[in-house]
This record gives C-alpha cells, sequence and structure tokens, in this order.
C-alpha cells in the first residue's frame, strides 16, 4: 500500500479579490520506506503540497489518502489525532520547545499521544541514543548547536513511530557540511524505522538522495523520476 495517494488534487488560495492557485491536477504516489524529495522553483507549490499531505491544510478539491485513510472525511479533532499518530514533522526552523531539555522536547509528542511512562522513557533514550544526543539529554534548545537542534528535531518526529515523516527544506538553515550529516542521519533512521520521508528541497545535496525525485512548476508536476525499486517497483 501507497502511505500517501493523492488524485487530481487541487488548491487556490484567495487573497482579497485575487485567486492564487497553487497546486492543480497533483497526482501522486509516495512509495513507503523511501526517500521523497519535491523541487521545484520559489512559490512553485512545495509548501503547499507539504501541508496538505501532512493534514495541515485541506484541499479545494481531488482526493488525498493517508495511511489508506481519506483524510477530508475526518472531522478537526480526528485529523489532529490522526496527525499525531501516523505523521512526524520536521520544520525548518525546527520548532523546539525552547523550555523544554532535548529529552523533553523529544518526549513532548509521546506525552500527547498517552503513551505510557515507561514506553516514553525506552523510546526517548533509544533516540537520543541513534542521533547521538545522550549526553545532551538536559540541555535546552539555546544551548544547542543548529545541528544538534535538527538532530533533536528528527528524534521528535520519529518519536511516535509515524509511517510518514514530512520536512518543508530541512537542510535550509544549514551549512553544506552540517546539511550532508543530517541527510546521512536522515537516511539512517529511515531504514532503520522503515519510515516513509517526503522532503521540499532545493538543496542538490538532498535531491542528490532522493529514491524518488518530483519537480513541480506553477502548481503542476512537470516530472516524477523514480530512481530506485522497492518492495512495491516501480510505480
Ligand atoms: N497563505 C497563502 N495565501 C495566499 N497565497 C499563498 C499562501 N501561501 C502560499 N501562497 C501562494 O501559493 C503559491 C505556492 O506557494 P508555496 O509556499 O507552496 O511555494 P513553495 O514552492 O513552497 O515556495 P518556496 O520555495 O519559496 O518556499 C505561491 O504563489 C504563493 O505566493
Ligand atoms: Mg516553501
Amino acid at each position: 500500500m501507497y502511505p500517501v495517494v493523492l488524485k487530481q488534487v487541487g488548491k487556490t488560495y484567495h487573497l482579497d479579490a485575487v485567486d492564487v492557485p497553487a497546486l492543480t491536477d497533483i497526482n501522486l504516489e509516495i512509495r513507503s520506506n523511501c526517500f521523497t524529495v519535491i523541487s521545484g522553483p520559489s512559490g512553485s507549490g512545495k509548501t503547499t503540497l507539504l501541508n496538505l499531505i501532512g493534514c495541515i491544510d485541506q484541499p479545494d478539491h481531488g482526493e488525498i489518502v493517508v495511511a489508506g485513510q481519506p483524510v477530508q472525511t475526518l472531522s478537526d479533532d480526528a485529523l489532529s489525532d490522526f496527525r499525531a499518530r501516523h505523521l512526524g514533522f520536521i520544520f525548518q526552523n525546527f520548532n523546539l520547545l525552547p523550555v523544554l531539555t532535548t529529552y523533553e522536547n523529544v518526549e513532548y509528542p509521546l506525552l500527547l499521544a498517552k503513551i505510557p511512562a515507561a514506553e516514553r522513557t525506552r523510546r526517548v533514550l533509544a533516540l537520543l541514543d541513534a542521533v547521538g544526543l545522550s549526553d545532551r539529554a538536559q540541555s535546552r534548545p539555546g544551548q544547542l548547536s543548529g545541528r544538534q537542534r535538527q538532530r533533536v528535531a528528527i528524534a521528535r518526529a520519529l518519536a511516535t513511530e509515524p509511517k510518514l515523516v514530512l520536512a518543508d527544506e530541512p537542510t535550509a538553515n544549514l551549512d553544506s557540511h552540517t546539511g550532508a550529516a543530517i541527510i546521512a542521519l536522515m537516511r539512517k533512521m529511515q531504514r532503520e524505522h522503515h519510515v516513509s520521508f517526503v522532503f521540499s528541497s532545493h538543496d542538490p545535496q538532498v535531491q542528490a538522495e532522493a529514491d524518488d525525485a518530483i519537480f513541480i512548476r506553477d502548481g503542476r508536476i512537470t516530472a516524477i523520476e523514480r530512481r530506485t525499486v522497492s518492495a512495491e517497483g516501480i510505480a
């Protein structure tokens, strides 16, 4: 099963009296256990597409199915619950809570998901170890480097064991050396946790790592390159 399917999806923003078409006729299948990278010029619709896949925003028409669930049929409450259980997000500015420690930031989504204490501890310690931050568990984001903060954000995104992790320009605020290390870490986590990662990125280093490269321009998909074969084969 594809973790994400979009059929004839369209989205137009309404800005005062002006219609801004952001996405048109989007048909897309995201493969499981793959790195999918969405590329395109500024304003082409990358963030809009990620927001639709992440159930942060709704399309005007078309159908979006995430983890087998047609998401338009869910109420707002059910949608938040669905997001918390199935999706992980890595934001460009990391969005860590400044008053919480590294440990608490990674634990936070598990509290929201009402995971019991012993299981929370097990997962947080394992993830901090996997991203190499066990020794900074008690530091707050303000006491960490940019790369360390990004590693906390990766651990946090994986804490609820989602099948899909979404990241909007995850390396945009990092220098190229740091970006390469973060991509390698995300790749390792993707393989070990059998997760699908979907990124938007201008970064050639991220594009080079893609199993599937999706190119969009003016809100339309112009090319889909399936570069590797997965269990589902080349679609
Ligand atoms: N909230 C909004 N209201 C009105 N128009 C919007 C809104 N958000 C985005 N747009 C418009 O929709 C189009 C797609 O924007 P989007 O943010 O998805 O592009 P992007 O590919 O992510 O660009 P960038 O690379 O600069 O982040 C653009 O024309 C943008 O101006
Ligand atoms: Mg964007």
